[in-house]
């Protein structure tokens, strides 16, 4: 088995949805809420991949077949211009989903709040988008969590954003059911920021920290990471 990190395509559009839901409650499985299984994707993942501004990192774990014929089990997807994003998708992307799933439709609440959503949907705020422009998510299978790859698709996000914009910086949301990940995003120096909600962290560029491997295991998968690029 080797587990490699490759960009993000359109392609993948399906696998990261899967993703989504898998860690849509607080990080663990959203499925049983939800009869629309699609909806926190579409939502969360999909437009990272599709819409313009967008930017990511897909995790591959090649499951003995043939190079590029892996499973996507993680991913870090961006936009770099959250307010580009926001304007895009206001009119291009939530419009369809409206239309598509109207509320009447959800038997379950989980369902009705996304369809909802789509009809009514924020984009982010002036403190969120003054503190830095680029917005991220990031989400793997359980299987592959802990063994340092979170930390390595986080690293090769903020290089690819921070070459385009050094003096530029990142925001991100945490689900309220999953405040303990702020430990992750600390380690890479992502703090409060000024006007921002409690589940919300930013990371200024110039402030980003590099993390290092802490064991052998890792340290191996690193090196195979980047003799791929
Ligand atoms: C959160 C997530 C992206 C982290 O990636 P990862 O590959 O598991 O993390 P790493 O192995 O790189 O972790 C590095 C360190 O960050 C910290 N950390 C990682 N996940 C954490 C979590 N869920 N809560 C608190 N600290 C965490 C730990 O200190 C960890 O070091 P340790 O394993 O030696 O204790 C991944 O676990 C995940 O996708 N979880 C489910 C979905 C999720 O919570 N997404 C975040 C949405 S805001």
């Amino acid at each position: 088995m080797t587990v490699t990190i490759r960009e993000a395509r359109e392609s993948d559009a399906d696998a990261v949805s899967r993703i989504c839901l898998l860690t849509a409650k607080g990080g663990q499985s959203a499925d049983d809420l939800h009869d629309f299984k699609e909806l926190p994707g579409l939502t969360y993942a999909v437009p990272y991949v599709k819409l313009p501004t967008t930017l990511g990192f897909v995790l591959i774990d090649d499951k003995n077949s043939g190079p590029g014929e892996g499973e996507v089990v993680g991913y870090t997807l961006a936009s770099r211009n959250s307010r580009e994003f926001d304007r895009y998708a206001a009119e291009h992307w939530w419009p369809i989903l409206a239309e598509k799933y109207p509320p009447s439709l959800a038997q379950k609440p989980a369902d009705k709040e996304f369809m909802e959503l789509f009809r009514n949907m924020h984009g982010k705020s002036e403190a969120r988008v003054s503190f830095g422009a680029a917005n991220m998510h990031i989400n793997l299978l359980e299987p592959y969590q802990r063994q340092g790859w979170g930390s390595k698709l986080v690293s090769r996000m903020v290089e690819a954003l921070r070459k385009e914009d050094p003096d530029g910086g990142v925001t991100l949301g945490m689900d309220p059911r999953n405040l303990a990940v702020r430990r992750f995003y600390e380690k890479f120096g992502f703090e409060s920021f000024e006007g921002g909600k409690f589940n919300e962290l930013g990371l200024k560029f110039s402030k980003a920290k590099v993390l290092h491997c802490s064991d052998s295991a890792s340290a191996k998968a690193y090196i195979e990471v980047h003799r791929t690029f």
